[in-house]
């Protein structure tokens, strides 16, 4: 009887080491390298990622193996210029690893997760907000909300010994400001100087998708990872519910903005054309990802940006010359204006370089018949991705890459052997450029 087990035992084993050795070395991906845990099973991925440390171990990763990096049994990371076009291109056409997206509470999906038959008609009443005539109107609605932050920080300004949270005043601004777009009604997170419960709720979603997400990819372990979420962190659980509650509520049919200017509310609903109308459930859940996506991004660009620009006094200097010389009166700062601002410009772009809001690749599947990335093929249903951060501080794209060096994006030498094209911030050709105007295009 106890041979039995053992015999079970050692066959159990002998079948596990040899399903280990053939994804290292008979998978169609074995001539990549990388790691040999992280290349036979995605639990590293997983763990760096739940830790929030994925784009800075993924970094290192390249920096040991190349261009190209096998990250986990399915999937390769990339950090050059090539694999953008290749994979992002407009004429590609690899889905979205749906593994790695987050699906709102929402019944409808979101533009981010739509699926080819939803996505067109979703991002036709977006695109409806991004239009010459739109941007003035965010123009407008968006100057009272800088007012009130110059207003709340000025006093501040003054007391040398008082350390200010620049991270938090710009979170406030941009919840307020999309809140005010989207709903028609501010958060009032500047006024009163503290965060709105929902703004520490959508934080904490994302917390909480980060563990969850995981078992997207362990689906024979899923629900042990739901459970154990729900009980370790309920909180982030209820986040979630909480939150698209919120939305819920606040979205209503007839809203109406208390601005006379038409908010983004306005012209994601302004059509009765069923090529471009949403449903309540597609507005919920585009609310939800936009409110973030508007959000959070443009937050975490500009505290980079004023950490840069704090530690580089002589950058602080010239820029501040800049803008005092240029105006002579606050309504002179406009979009059109500042965006004729290269320096300023160029400031915004080094720090997406060393800052990016997303450090992380977006995965997508390469299709059926498999693709061409960067000069190699690669077998259908691999999951591919340009790591951003990897990208950006790789010395083969950016010389001096740890470096804060705004003249490298400017008509100048110092950036003359750079790579420039392997920074795409906003992934390549957006809706062919049409979106994410912000933060660059709209003069932050
Ligand atoms: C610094 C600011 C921002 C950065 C770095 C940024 C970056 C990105 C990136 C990398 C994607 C592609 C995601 C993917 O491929 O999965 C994306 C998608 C998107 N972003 Fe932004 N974004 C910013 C600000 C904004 C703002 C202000 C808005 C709107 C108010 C916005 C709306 C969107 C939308 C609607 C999509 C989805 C496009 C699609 O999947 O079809 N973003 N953004």
């Amino acid at each position: 009887m106890i041979s039995g087990i053992y015999k079970v035992f050692f066959l159990g084993l002998l079948f596990s080491v040899w399903k280990i050795l053939a994804k290292r070395y008979l998978h169609p991906l074995s001539r990549y390298p990388g790691p040999f845990l992280w290349s036979v099973s995605r639990a590293p991925y997983a763990t760096a990622y739940a830790q929030g440390k994925l784009h800075k171990r993924i970094q290192r990763l390249h920096d040991q193996y190349g261009q190209v990096v096998r990250v986990a049994p399915d999937e390769l990371s990339y950090q050059n210029e090539e694999a953008w076009k290749d994979i992002y291109g407009p004429s590609r056409n690899f889905p979205k690893d749906m593994r790695f997206y987050h699906m709102s509470k929402s019944k409808a999906p979101s533009v981010v997760v739509a699926p080819d038959s939803i996505h067109g008609r979703q991002k036709r009443a977006i695109l409806r907000a991004f239009s010459v005539s739109a941007l003035e109107s965010h123009e407008r609605l968006l100057c009272p909300f800088v007012d009130t932050l110059i207003q709340m920080l000025h006093p501040k300004a003054g007391n040398k010994q008082r350390v200010v949270d620049m991270t938090e005043w710009y979170n406030y601004v941009m919840f307020d400001f999309m809140a005010f777009e989207l709903f028609g009604e501010s958060l009032h997170c500047l006024e009163k100087g503290a965060s709105h419960t929902w703004v520490d709720m959508l934080f904490g979603s994302i917390k909480a998708w980060a563990f969850l997400s995981q078992s997207k990819y362990f689906p024979s372990l899923s629900w042990i990872i739901k459970a154990a979420v729900f009980l370790l962190r309920r909180d982030l659980f209820q986040h979630r519910s909480t939150k698209f509650a919120f939305i819920s509520s606040k979205v209503h049919e007839d809203s109406v903005s208390e601005s006379n200017h038409p908010n983004f509310g306005t012209y994601i609903r302004a059509s009765n054309d069923h090529k471009s109308t949403l449903s309540r459930e597609e507005i919920l859940s585009n609310y939800s990802f936009m409110m973030m996506a508007g959000s959070e991004t443009t937050a975490t660009l500009l505290s980079g940006c004023t950490f840069f620009i704090l530690k580089h006094p002589e950058i602080y200097q010239k820029l501040s010359f800049q803008i005092r010389h240029r105006f002579s009166s606050r309504i002179e700062i406009t979009f059109s204006s500042l965006a004729d601002m290269p320096y300023l410009r160029a400031i915004l772009q080094e720090s997406l370089r060393m800052y990016p809001p997303l450090p992380l690749g977006m995965p997508r599947v390469v299709p059926k018949g498999g693709a061409l990335v960067s000069g190699q093929f690669v077998p259908e249903n691999t999951s591919v991705a340009v790591a951003s951060w990897a990208a950006y501080q790789c010395s083969s794209n950016f010389r001096d890459p740890q470096s804060f060096i705004p003249e490298r994006w400017l008509d100048t030498d110092i950036g003359g052997d750079d790579v420039k094209e392997a920074m795409q911030p906003f992934s390549t050709s957006i809706w062919g450029g049409q979106l994410n105007p912000s933060p660059i295009n709209m003069g932050v």
